[in-house]
């Protein structure tokens, strides 16, 4: 029997108990439970240089800083083995992979089954949110990955402050994770262990989150999309706040005014470079500040306002398209103590990255290690670096804050080459609503499997869901009416729902919009809305700007170029409404009235203009 070993500072006779059960099913050789120190970091650090599995770049350059390749096959999420096993299929809804919780128990019983055999099994504790703040939550991971406890020390709140809060009894969510690769005599450890079957399961009722045989980020650092979005989006429900796939960022004026936004667009499709944007230099005296990069929890006040929470202490960001001239708050972030995956290395321990400069340096090696040869990519599209959010210049002054900061408005955004114009504002709550849980956007390199494919991705949800998604719309519906009631009390308004694109394409494939800084004259136009100083016009699918309703100061887009972005195509808009009903259909029985019947208009305002 394994020495359990338990430090002095682990009180908790339910979590000491469930560490026991777990290390009896998977048999590890040794038990690690983690504090979080500095120390323990480059202890791993040093663990994971000398048995090959990762390379350290120039000190000089990159102080601090390391690359990891993965295994060629475990670069990304993979959605069509991540589980949400309700104990009744329609809690799960028709958009997320069901199984019987009895029978998923079951499988993953015989799957993890002496699965940390000659492995070390670390204990990790984590906080999502500050430390101790009323709005955070606490889970502790159970993991054979070392790659997985540095990534988690940076993307959470990680160690020994953790068991302070939970001291003898407190509530924690129990993440268990193993690559899934058992090292016994005859198996020879490789750099990137990880099992071709793979399990991402999610028990939304006790609370449970089990993932088996990958050592990706969103599969692995179960903090991430497995707790943060899956389960607490089931917490968030039952408790009546909100846990998105969404950026914050504040945005301040000459004046001094301050507006936070939250924006929703769906894996590497612009949330970290919005984020940390950094507006053209005619915007004298504009400033815009990061809290948070890829989730957002976001509950009611009492005031009538909602207020968020980035629940992450770091950023596990697409390197591909980052430079200095997209992303220079990026590139600052990226100075020190930084852990890439999946990017190329030169021989003097440089990295790269397609983006990174116009060409290549001389003698690469690519993401598979080998030289990097003709028009294969140097690094993955879905390469990455994690590194600690404290690092970034633009981080926000309430980024900490357990209040979170009040929202003006939610963005939601997809990656469209036609149809969607460059901005639109919702007409009310319920529009938004609609709108944001009809989008559609072109997958990506996040997640396995094709690219480029228009699919509808409700509120950048679709992956993230952990229940029925109609009753996710319904959650939504519910706290617009709720929050209404309390902000008219006040005074206030609910915030205002606008729409995106930057990534419109013209005839030869490019994109037209400039994006990046200049995604500021949209943000400037949005803020303008909400304070009532801006112009819009009505058109049949939300209020829009005229080109003379924004600032293009310093800028040669010409209005020919926002004609283009701006276009609402009467062909694109029947097949983008065609595939509303599409979506509605799938998601059956559960969805609510209040959206159909918004539907239904949508569709009688269409077939009476000749032109929208
Ligand atoms: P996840 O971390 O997967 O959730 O992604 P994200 O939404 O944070 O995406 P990110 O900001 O990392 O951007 C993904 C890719 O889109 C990168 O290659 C960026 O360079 C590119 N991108 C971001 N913003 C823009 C933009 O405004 N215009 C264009 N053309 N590309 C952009
Ligand atoms: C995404 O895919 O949306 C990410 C990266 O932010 S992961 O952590 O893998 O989910
Ligand atoms: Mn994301």
């Amino acid at each position: 029997m394994i020495s359990l070993n338990v430090p002095s500072f682990v009180q908790h006779t339910k979590l000491i108990e469930w560490v026991t059960h777990i290390a009896q099913l998977t048999q590890p050789k040794k038990i690690q439970w983690c504090d979080g120190s500095e120390t323990e970091y480059q202890d791993l650090i040093q663990l994971m240089i000398a048995n090959g599995s990762m390379q350290a770049l120039d000190p000089e350059t990159h102080p601090n800083s390391y690359n990891v390749l993965s295994d060629p096959t475990d670069v990304a999420r993979v959605e069509d083995r991540t589980f949400i096993c309700s104990e009744k299929k329609e809690d799960a809804g028709t958009t997320n992979n069901w199984q019987a919780p009895d029978v998923m128990r079951t499988t993953l019983n015989g799957l993890f089954k002496g699965c940390m055999q000659g492995r070390t099994m670390y204990v990790v504790p984590f906080s999502m949110g500050p430390i101790g703040s009323h709005i955070a939550h606490i889970g502790i991971e159970i993991t054979d990955s070392p790659y997985v406890v540095v990534s988690m020390r940076k993307m959470t709140r990680m160690g020994k402050a953790v068991y302070d809060v939970l001291k003898t009894a407190g509530t924690f969510i129990p993440c268990v994770h193993s690559v899934g690769m058992p090292l016994t005599n005859d198996i020879k450890d490789v750099a990137w262990p990880c099992n071709n079957e793979k399990y991402i399961v999610h028990y939304p009722e006790s609370r449970e989150i089990w993932s088996f045989g990958s050592g990706y980020g969103g599969n692995a650092l179960l903090g991430k999309k497995c707790f943060a979005l899956r389960i607490a989006s089931v917490m968030g429900r039952e408790q009546g706040w909100l846990a998105e796939h969404m950026l914050i960022l504040g945005v301040t004026n000459p004046q001094g005014k301050k507006h936070y936004i939250a924006a929703a667009f769906p894996s590497a499709c612009g949330k970290t470079n919005f984020a940390m944007l950094i507006p053209p230099k005619t915007y004298q005296g504009w400033k815009v500040e990061t809290v948070g990069d890829d989730i957002a929890w976001i509950k009611p006040g009492q005031d009538g306002r909602l207020y968020a929470i980035n629940p992450e202490a770091g950023f596990f960001g697409v390197a591909p398209g980052t430079n200095i001239k997209t992303n220079p708050n990026c590139m600052a972030t990226l100075q020190e103590d930084v852990i890439y995956t999946n990017v190329a290395m030169t021989k003097t321990g440089q990295v790269w990255w397609e983006g990174l400069t116009k060409t290549a340096p001389e003698q690469l090696i690519n993401w598979k290690g080998q030289p990097h040869q003709g028009t294969e990519k140097a690094a993955h599209p879905n390469s990455r670096f994690t590194v600690a959010a404290t690092q970034c210049p633009s981080i926000d002054p309430d980024w900490n804050n357990p209040q979170g900061v009040p929202i003006s408005a939610f963005i939601f955004g997809g990656r469209r080459a036609d149809t969607i114009p460059l901005v639109s504002e919702a007409y009310d709550w319920v529009d938004g609503v609609y709108k944001a849980a009809t989008m559609g956007s072109e997958t990506t390199a996040a997640a396995a499997g094709q690219q480029g494919i228009v699919r509808r991705d409700p509120f950048a949800m679709l992956p993230f869901v952990g229940y029925n998604m109609a009753d996710y719309f319904d959650h939504w519906l519910t706290i617009g009416q709720t929050t209404k009631i309390q902000a008219e009390a006040n005074n206030l308004e609910l915030p205002k729902i606008f729409n995106v694109n930057w990534f419109r394409r013209d005839e030869d494939g490019s994109f037209i919009w400039p994006g990046f800084g200049e995604n500021m004259r949209v943000l400037e136009w949005i803020i303008a809305r909400c304070e009532g100083t801006a112009k819009a016009t009505d058109t049949a699918i939300g209020k829009v700007p005229r080109y003379q309703d924004m600032n293009w100061s310093g800028s040669e887009f010409s209005l020919s170029s926002f004609e283009k972005v701006t276009h609402q195509d009467q062909t694109q808009w029947k097949k983008e409404l065609e595939s509303h009903g599409v979506l509605f259909e799938k998601l059956g029985s559960r969805m609510p009235k209040t959206l159909l019947q918004h539907q239904a208009k949508l569709l009688k305002k269409f077939s009476q203009t000749e032109k929208i």
